[in-house]
């Protein structure tokens, strides 16, 4: 049983997550299917909980809208990133309304939780009692100014609402009052002897992040938290006297991998209930506590589940040196990376691979990107597979030659070992969660290839006519055996990168059957004789424009802090000028030009010097839109010009008007044009 945390459905998702959690599930995922493995993998959205009521208020909507909306959103870059879930579930789906409800009840039936009443931060304001992200403040370890109420996300601490120091609502920004009210605590340190013996002992083999955070959290010793939550989005309290009280989030989000395995299966039991099962839940550092404490401690007090055999929960992805923020857009969105890259999915999987933040947070820049493409996917494994079958269709006819025993010489023997070795090398890494060395060995393999090929030459062996037999034999062995690396090379790669081991086996013209993992190490995949399709280009080389633009993109959409704070403030302030009388407007002449050339202006990063055409006459405008727009991208754009501004010199370049531009709230520049092209040089009023 493999599930990867279940995402919140208040936001699409980012390279963040997939590099933290989903493709690390997914690649162990696939080679355990390519063992034959009885696996399920398990996803879905998280539905309930603060998020999700936060976001709908910030856009005026219902909770069921933002949860319907990225639902749908999330799902769908999932399968686009070849994230083959089993079942992709959500936690608003009645199977588990109803397996979290049971699950509550039986831990109260058994009388496993405390109910106390205790006095709790309130916004007057909104009527809402300030739990977990509903209130935010200073961190008393770090000095964080937004910390929440739950967790610092700047030092990592866990945090209640009562250790905020100046708290405030996240709703109103109200300063709280107290008032009472009535919860069910679970007494976690109840389990904290067991917990002990069972991780501190019994799991020294988890990663060591994992490890060292559940041990520090049993050293400074576990309390009871509070399971319920006053709220009307969630999971209702299945009990009389409980109206106005739902399932905290974090009681009923982990049951949703067995709610979704029953929705999945009817013999959802074998892989929840029965000890032969290996339960493995990817996730990302964030989660720990609950995946590691408080989900096993709730799986041990129900009883009769498994509980978790490792937890590799991997650290932060940072982009291009700062850490991903979704509130200050700074991140790639998975959903537009698919857009901006189409057929490029392969790529971004091998590139937060090999990244992986899977000892310390590590970085993902464009750059990086480009190069790791160009110099490794294409360069590299590329290279090999494609020289493989333009040297097998030009020597061999397009077949898979004859291997010659007779003269293996020591560098076939070296490779035909290499291809063995690479198998067990990458299994093992694999078994261990080590997904970045288990992938830079399938490349490693396919740089053997290359050298193997460089140094036995056979496109200049076939050049030299000869009547020796042994020279044609030569090249049918050399060619035998890339051939056959190829095919292991798919083998290995097809966990990582599904799509390309997909075409690999369309030009072997081979069946799916042929990834099956017992294949690996074998070099009689490819029968003596078998006619191979035309070469396909596996990889394509990516270009600077194509990363500069996505620098650009990512700077460009940055919302800087001023900006949120302006957002938090609705309904926004009108901001108007003093009044004027129709003959002041009257005055300014507004002109629709298009604009014909555009050009950086040396040492001013924020100007563009434009040629706008108005028809009767071509004009330099000098306009502060660089950070915002490409030179390139803008010519043929109809904009609105004030067309009798009196000139000005900018950076010595005299300008003829202005441009007109509307700011959004995050403080981006839109073009201000007429709905549809029309002639140059009308006027605007
Ligand atoms: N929604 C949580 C997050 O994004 C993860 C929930 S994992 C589950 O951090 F186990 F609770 F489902
Ligand atoms: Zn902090």
């Amino acid at each position: 049983m493999i599930t990867a945390a279940l995402p919140y459905a208040n936001g699409p998702v980012h390279i963040g997550h997939l590099a933290g959690c989903y493709l690390p599930a997914d690649i162990y995922v696939r080679y355990l299917r390519a063992q034959k493995r009885d696996v399920k993998f398990i996803g879905g959205s998280d539905e309930h909980g603060v998020p999700i009521t936060i976001r709908a208020m910030k856009e005026g909507i219902t909770p069921q809208q933002v949860v319907d909306r990225y639902h749908a959103l999330i799902k769908e870059s999932m399968e686009q990133m070849g994230i083959s879930f089993d079942i992709y579930s959500r936690t608003s789906n009645k199977v588990h309304h109803d397996t979290a409800s049971a699950f509550f009840k039986k831990m109260y039936d058994d009388g496993l939780f405390e109910e106390k009443e205790s006095e709790q931060y309130y916004d007057e304001k909104t009527k809402t009692f300030l739990a977990d992200r509903y209130i935010t403040g200073t961190c008393p370890v770090c000095a964080n100014p937004n910390a929440y109420g739950d967790q610092c996300e700047k030092c990592g601490s866990s945090l209640s609402p009562e250790q905020l120091i100046n708290p405030r609502s996240a709703l109103s920004d109200a300063v709280p009052v107290k008032k009472k009210t009535k919860h069910w605590y679970f007494p976690l340190q109840n389990y904290e002897p067991w917990l002990k013996e069972w991780i501190i002992e019994g799991h020294t083999e988890w990663k060591n992040n994992v490890y060292g955070q559940c041990k520090s959290w049993l050293d400074s010793g576990l309390q009871s938290r509070a399971m319920t939550r006053d709220s009307n989005w969630g999971i209702k309290v299945p009990l009389p006297g409980a109206e106005g009280k739902v399932l905290y989030v974090w009681f009923d989000a982990p049951i949703g991998y067995i709610s979704a395995t029953k929705e999945l299966t009817d013999q959802w039991a074998d892989y929840w209930c029965n000890e032969d099962t290996k339960l493995v839940h990817f996730i990302g550092k964030d989660n720990i506590v609950f995946h590691c404490i408080i989900f096993p401690s709730m799986l041990k007090a129900h009883g009769g589940f498994v509980l978790p055999d490792n937890v590799p929960a991997n650290e932060f992805l940072n982009i291009e040196g700062e850490k991903v923020s979704t509130s200050r857009n700074w991140a790639v969105w998975v959903h537009e990376y698919i857009k901006d890259f189409p057929g490029c999915e392969d790529v971004l999987r091998y590139v937060l691979c090999a990244n992986a933040p899977e000892t310390k947070d590590n970085d993902f820049t464009w750059k990086d990107f480009q190069d790791r493409n160009n110099s490794e996917l294409v360069s590299i494994f590329g290279n090999f597979v494609n020289r493989t079958w333009v040297l097998m269709h030009k020597l061999c006819g397009g077949k898979v030659p004859k291997l010659h025993e007779d003269i293996l010489d020591d560098k076939d023997r070296a490779l035909i070992e290499a291809i063995l070795n690479s198998k067990f090398k990458i299994q093992n890494y694999l078994e261990e969660f080590k997904f970045r060395d288990a992938l830079f060995e399938v490349i490693d393999l396919s740089r053997t290839g290359n050298k193997y090929m460089q140094e036995k030459e056979p496109w200049i062996v076939a050049k030299k006519l000869t009547e020796d037999p042994t020279v044609q034999k030569g090249i049918d062995n050399c060619m035998h055996l890339c051939l056959q690396l190829t095919a292991n090379l798919a083998i290995l790669v097809n966990p990582f990168l599904p799509n390309t081991a997909k075409k690999m086996l369309n030009m072997m013209k081979v069946v799916e059957k042929m990834l099956d993992w017992e294949n690996a190490g074998s070099v009689k995949l490819l029968s003596v004789g078998y006619s191979l399709r035309e070469p396909q280009l596996l990889f394509r080389k990516i270009e600077d424009a194509e990363i500069a633009a996505q620098v650009e993109k990512l700077k460009a959409g940055l919302i800087k802090p001023k900006d949120q704070a302006m957002e938090a403030k609705e309904p926004q302030t009108s901001n108007l000028k003093p009044e004027i009388i129709y003959d002041d407007f009257a005055k300014i002449d507004l002109k629709v030009g298009t604009i014909v050339a555009a050009e950086k202006v040396e040492k001013a990063d924020k100007l563009l010097k434009l040629q706008i055409d108005l028809g009767f006459e071509t004009r330099t405008v000098v306009s502060g839109i660089a950070l915002h727009y490409q030179p390139e991208d803008i010519i043929g754009k109809q904009v609105v010009v004030v067309a009798n501004l009196a000139p000005r010199k900018m950076r010595g370049i005299e300008s003829n008007g202005m441009i007109l531009m509307a700011e959004d709230k995050s403080g981006k520049l839109h073009f201000v044009s007429p709905g549809t092209v029309i002639d140059k040089g009308s006027s605007v009023s």
